[in-house]
């Protein structure tokens, strides 16, 4: 890390005490660092403590005399790898959301291409307040990272979520961000994600509880580590990871003629979308009406996108199925492994506690053509994103 740089920002608030010690982490953790105070900072901790602990000259206001004959707010935005703000009042995410830049901070904020991470602190009722949570929002959509606020006792001597979280961890999920582990750096992903749905009339569909949580966390996994990521998803109610090549589809179908146009391009594909493997025949054009009593639809089968991209993959793509059992799971993901010519296949036991569908979390069996079996224990779906990929690079550098 010797030769990269971290600007760290501190702005107003009681917590500005605490970023004396994430000063310290990042300078032991090797960074050059450039600390910036906001006004309001530096009335809460003297710029001395930050000169003292980054062994350098503090940014406090836009048109101090530089230390050299670079603009300040430029100069220091190209040479960050990235820019913390620890803590973050709401008047910066506010501010930054708006594209507002008004001093030293703010103005480096917009002149960076390097990437920011907040770590808020502040009044829980602040902290919760719709307008600052519509600018977290706005930001994360817009690539921005957010360390999350803890709960506890808060100075102003409110109880709930606004305390910075521990300096430890800010600094850790840096270290994430900056080093990324860009073990797929160069390959292409396509990663499938949510449920698709089969429409019966103009306001009724067949579909199943697939929320896109697996997927869009193996997108983000992907895309932190390198990856260049088509993500073609069903009717989710999640925003895409930003950097991601996002296609929208709703049926089977769509999402066969979409993973069809993409999968040439794409060295690794995932499926972990919850297609409907039958669809109605007839799409009736007016609503259905109940008068006729009873109901009959006719399904069709819909194709099997998986298997038809197994039959045309070329020995260079690596092809990861999931599996969602209700029984017998080791051996119907090993047949379905087989059937679909895959390279790895997931095994989700949908009926067990905390798995499946809809959750944060999941619990999977990780089988790859090997015949080798990985079990992972319950963890959170993007912990476990982070997991598939590590057997996926272990198995391509394997063979
Ligand atoms: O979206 P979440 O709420 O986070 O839930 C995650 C999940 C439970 C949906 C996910 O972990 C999962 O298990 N996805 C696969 C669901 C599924 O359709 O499993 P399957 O066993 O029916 O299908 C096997 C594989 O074939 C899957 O990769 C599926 O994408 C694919 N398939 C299935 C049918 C079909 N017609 N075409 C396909 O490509």
């Amino acid at each position: 890390m010797m030769d990269k740089t971290v600007v760290l920002g501190i702005t107003g608030g009681i917590a500005a005490y605490k970023g004396a010690e994430i000063c310290r982490l990042l300078v032991k953790s090797g960074f050059k660092v450039k600390v910036i105070m906001t006004r309001a900072a530096a009335a809460f901790v003297s710029p001395l403590t930050f000169e003292t602990l980054s062994g350098g000259p503090v940014g406090l206001e836009m048109f101090q005399r530089p230390e050299s004959w670079e603009i300040q707010h430029v100069g220091w935005a190209q040479e960050a790898c990235c820019i913390l703000v620890a803590p973050a009042t709401a008047n910066i995410i506010g501010k930054t959301a708006h594209g507002i830049a008004d001093d030293l901070l703010s103005t480096t904020i917009m002149a960076t291409t390097a990437p920011v991470i907040f770590a808020p602190a502040m009044n829980v009722e602040m902290f919760n307040n719709p307008i600052f949570q519509d600018n977290i929002d706005r930001l994360k959509n817009l690539g921005y990272s957010f360390v999350e606020p803890e709960s506890g006792f808060l100075a102003c001597g409110d109880q709930g979520r606004g305390r910075l979280a521990e300096p430890q961890k800010i600094v850790d999920y840096l270290l994430t961000v900056v080093q990324g582990t860009g073990d797929f750096d160069g390959q292409t992903f396509l990663i499938t994600a949510g449920p698709t749905r089969e429409p019966l009339d103009p306001v009724r569909y067949l579909s199943n509880y697939s929320s896109g949580r697996m997927g869009f966390a193996l997108a983000e996994a992907a895309l932190k580590r390198g990856g260049k990521v088509v993500l073609v998803s069903g009717p989710t109610g999640l925003k895409p990871p930003h950097g991601v090549e996002f296609v929208s589809v709703k049926t089977t179908l769509e999402m066969r003629e979409a993973v069809k146009k993409e999968f040439p391009k794409a060295d690794i594909v995932i499926k972990a979308a919850a297609v409907a493997d039958y669809r109605p025949e007839d799409i009736s054009r007016q609503k259905i009406k109940k008068s006729g009593g009873e109901l009959m639809i006719k399904f069709l089968k819909n194709p099997d996108i998986l298997k038809e991209i197994g039959e045309l993959k070329k020995e260079e793509q690596f092809l990861v199925g999931f599996a969602a059992e209700t029984e017998e799971l080791k051996e119907n993901a090993l047949k379905k492994l087989k059937n679909k010519n895959l390279d790895m296949i997931v095994a989700n036991d949908v009926t067990s506690p905390g798995a499946g569908f809809e959750v944060e979390t999941n619990q999977v069996k990780v089988i790859n053509r090997k015949g080798e079996v990985i079990e992972f224990p319950l963890m959170t779906k993007r912990e476990l994103s982070d997991k598939i990929l590590d057997e996926i690079a272990k198995l391509k550098k394997s063979t």
